[in-house]
């Protein structure tokens, strides 16, 4: 009697295109994954910042063109300070690596959230990243002391500034900190949390969102892969009919 190895179906090959354009992440877990092995939440941060590497290599690799992700929140300040010391380290070494090894990246960074409210030499590190990154062709957005609804209050009071007394759509896309990318597509949520967070409110308006139990450091690159997958599988209405014609912009 023969015995034939059932054999698990060969994975189609993940390729981006116009679906695809903006992927956003809230790297959620990081404390319990340090806390479930014993260890201090900040080295569960480390751990997160390896993930993050990694991850941000496989979406360069695969040539997603906008990735935004949650580093910090205006409200994580609340947390204890070895904990935001480390993960303000792990940003400034990160901005660091950035800067030498500008070109291979092929990354636009930019620093989304209030920048005044960081320590003078994080801010200015992040400021000269931004600055000679702007040519690269892909787009990595960092939210650092982020909030959307402070987001939202300062585009409204930038619009007020330049004069307008009447705001469409269209000038509040414009005045957001992510004006250069368009809404991300997919939002990726880890370590079982069914939340926003205040995180990009008006962007994430028609986007697929995609929560998962796996925590933050624990993200595997095929495990992102079959997220991908799954989003490719989704059906996009933008509130019209299924198949129907699309009618929303995905892009400003
Ligand atoms: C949420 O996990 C994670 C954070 C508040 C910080 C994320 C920071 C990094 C991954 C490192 C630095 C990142 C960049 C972009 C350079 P949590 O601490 O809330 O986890 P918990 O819910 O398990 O407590």
């Amino acid at each position: 009697m023969a015995f034939f190895k059932k054999r698990t179906p060969e994975k189609e090959p993940i390729v981006i295109d116009e679906r695809l354009q903006h992927i956003a992440f809230i790297m959620d877990g990081n404390g319990r994954w340090a806390q479930r092995r014993g260890m201090q939440r900040p080295m569960g941060h480390i751990e997160g910042m390896k993930s993050f590497d990694r991850l941000m290599v496989h979406c360069r690799e695969l040539g997603i063109p906008h990735v935004t992700v949650y580093a910090f929140s205006t409200e994580n300040w609340k947390r204890p300070k070895p904990e935001v010391d480390t993960i303000m380290n792990l940003l400034s070494s990160y901005m660091d690596r950035g800067i030498n090894e500008l070109e291979e990246n092929r990354t636009a960074y930019h620093f989304i959230g209030d920048k005044s409210g960081l320590p003078d030499k994080l801010r200015e590190k992040a400021e000269y990243l931004e600055k000679i990154s702007a040519h690269l062709p892909l787009t990595l957005n960092i939210a650092l002391n982020y909030g959307a609804h402070s987001e939202m209050v300062h585009a409204v009071n930038t619009l007020i500034a330049s004069g307008k007394t009447e705001v469409t759509a269209d000038d509040i896309n414009g005045a957001l900190y992510t004006a250069h990318s368009p809404y991300p597509d997919l939002l990726v949520r880890t370590a079982g949390e069914y939340r926003l967070s205040n995180f990009l409110l008006w962007q994430l308006a028609y986007s697929e969102l995609y929560f998962t139990d796996i925590l933050w450091p624990d993200l595997s690159n095929d495990q992102l892969d079959d997220i991908i997958r799954s989003f490719y599988n989704r059906n996009r209405t933008y509130g019209g009919l299924k198949g129907g014609d699309k009618g929303a912009k995905t892009a400003k």
